[in-house]
């Protein structure tokens, strides 16, 4: 049977419902994070609210009628549900692919369980075919950017975006991530650097990975 990519992404936001306990929980952003406030509108009774983890990702959970609560007043969450522009067997992800990296992380920080919903296609043995982008703030780019060089990657503005926090992103290209925890703190170190999309110090706990043959579970 074929399947498309979205029907993939439609099948994981579907099953991660399982997942979704009472009370409030956090939700990501991109396409696939999309398809997942869709089926959370058919079960909106069941939790409190949603925390959101970028501007986007409210408008879409208040035209559904679910209530958006500000992190600072929901506290610790028992859930975060989120996609991920790469995903390793040892749950490290790229993130960022939307511009949305740094709330989501802030909001991951803040859950017990990081429920990664992906297709097949985001799981990888090595992170970095998939540029990484980091949030930069704008007076820093050019700064930031040199050191990126010096560590062996490509920094590539992204043209014409702003972040929701009115920073820029670098999509670093030619990474070959063969420690994401290691680089992941070497690049918080960069004066400018607001948040990278290693998220490996804090990975993914679960990963709902769409298949053709159906969705599997990796922990
Ligand atoms: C947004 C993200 C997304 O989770 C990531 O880009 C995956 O997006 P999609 O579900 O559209 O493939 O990190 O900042």
């Amino acid at each position: 049977m074929s399947m498309s990519q979205d029907e993939m992404k439609q099948a994981v936001a579907r099953a991660a419902i399982e997942h979704v306990p009472a009370g409030i929980i956090g939700v990501g952003t991109g396409s696939t994070a999309n398809y997942f406030i869709d089926e959370l509108a058919h079960i909106k009774g069941r939790i409190d609210g949603a925390v959101a983890s970028s501007v986007a990702t409210a408008e879409r959970l208040k035209k559904h009628g679910i209530r958006v609560i500000d992190l600072n007043e929901a506290g610790e969450m028992e859930v975060y549900v989120d996609g991920a522009d790469e995903i390793t067997r040892h749950m490290a992800m790229i993130k960022g692919g939307g511009g949305a990296l740094t709330r989501e992380k802030i909001v991951a920080a803040c859950a017990k369980k990081f429920v990664c919903i992906v297709d097949q296609t985001k799981l990888v043995d090595v992170l970095g075919k998939f540029p990484l982008p980091i949030e930069v703030i704008p007076m820093a780019r050019s700064y930031v950017a040199r050191q990126l060089v010096k560590l062996g990657g490509n920094p590539v503005l992204r043209a014409g975006f702003t972040t929701d926090n009115g920073n820029v992103i670098l999509d670093v290209h030619g990474l070959n991530i063969l420690d994401p925890v290691a680089l992941e703190t070497e690049l918080n170190q960069i004066v400018g650097v607001v948040t990278n999309g290693l998220f490996a110090r804090r990975g993914a706990d679960v990963c709902l990975m769409g298949t053709p043959e159906g969705v599997q579970t990796l922990t």
